[in-house]
């Protein structure tokens, strides 16, 4: 009788242990407290982008956000200026999980993933916030998808000024008047298809090449942003600034897929709210600087004008005749922006 007893009492008190544990664990994931399951992180971020780019801005904005949000838990090291290599190289880091995040150019990321070339079709928003809107569009999500079949997970877009037009001395005042000229566009296809079909000749320099390739007179001009144009100072080597505001320019936002399918989903939540308050931080602080950076332009030196989007009309048409049956996702895509 003593000796059932003593069972009887062991099994309570297993039971009592048992269920004490489990909904220990229950209420800690299920009570939304920011510490989450308290695990720590020291994260690396990688760009090509000087300190002074938007993209770098935005990067220590989501430093601050990541760390106010995790109270100190998520912590970010920021590597600028191309520091851990091309956009290749970092993108093999992430891949490998060297480097956990980047912020790498969607022109890039398309020679990787060939969907994101829907982000180059010409004038397809209105404005910078248009295209900050996109973004959280169902197609905009799918091609960030794409990226899971190569072990990375697209998180997010980042825009900095959209394309303008510079150029070294002739007035290119349609898009005709581009025929024969040398143009550096980066080196990504639907980028260099639509100035192509102009008649223009284009060189996939790298950014550090352009301004002596335009100053001795290898290029006649380029495709960049106001940004860029104006730390790299290229008014001192081209004359006319066409602002013709043509694609935008995205940044494609990703991580490491294991590493962030490793984190609770409490911490998944502030690395995505994180990002969306550093993509919002960015695009209002640049719409606000158009005028500035013409006017910066303008006062040195450069003839900053307009082109009449209208003047494209054939060259859009025929960009979305070609890019657009290479993939129903960037037929999606276009779809929905030229609504
Ligand atoms: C470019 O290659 O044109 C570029 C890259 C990053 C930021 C701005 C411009």
């Amino acid at each position: 009788m003593k000796k059932r007893l003593k069972v009887v009492l062991a099994l309570f008190l297993a039971l009592i242990l048992l269920t004490s544990c489990s909904s220990g664990a229950k209420d800690s994931a299920s009570s939304g407290d920011a510490s989450s399951d308290g695990k720590t992180y020291k994260f690396k971020l990688a760009h090509i982008t000087p300190p002074s780019h938007m993209w770098h801005k935005a990067a220590e904005k989501f430093k601050e956000e990541l760390s106010k949000r995790s109270d100190g838990r998520i912590e970010l090291e920021i590597y600028p200026s191309s520091q851990l290599g091309s956009e290749a190289d970092m993108m093999q880091q992430i891949e490998s999980g060297s480097v956990d995040f980047g912020f790498i150019t969607a022109a890039y990321t398309s020679s990787r993933s060939p969907s994101f070339a829907a982000w180059f079709a010409p004038y397809a928003f209105e404005d910078l916030e248009a295209a900050h809107e996109a973004r959280e569009s169902e197609p905009a999500k799918k091609i960030l998808a794409t990226l899971d079949e190569q072990g990375i997970t697209g998180l997010d877009y980042l825009f900095a000024g959209q394309r303008v037009m510079l150029f070294k001395d002739k007035h290119v005042k349609k898009p005709e008047d581009m025929k024969g000229l040398k143009l550096r566009v980066t080196p990504s296809p639907p980028m260099q298809d639509f100035y192509k079909s102009t008649g223009a000749s284009t060189e996939g320099l790298p950014l550090p090449e352009v301004y002596s390739a335009v100053q001795t007179g290898v290029i006649d001009g380029m495709d960049m942003d106001l940004d860029a144009a104006i730390t790299n100072k290229y008014y001192e080597v081209a004359k006319y600034g066409a602002v013709t505001n043509h694609m935008v320019w995205p940044a494609v936002a990703m991580v490491n897929k294991s590493t962030f399918e490793g984190m609770s989903d409490e911490d998944q939540k502030i690395v995505r709210e994180s990002l969306k308050a550093a993509a919002d931080y960015a695009v209002e602080t640049r719409a606000g600087q158009e005028e500035e950076f013409r006017k910066e332009l303008a006062d040195n030196g450069m003839k900053i004008y307009d082109i009449d989007p209208e003047l494209f009309k054939p060259y859009i048409e025929e960009f979305d005749k070609k890019y657009g049956p290479t993939d129903p996702l960037i037929q999606e895509f276009i779809d929905s922006v030229r609504k």
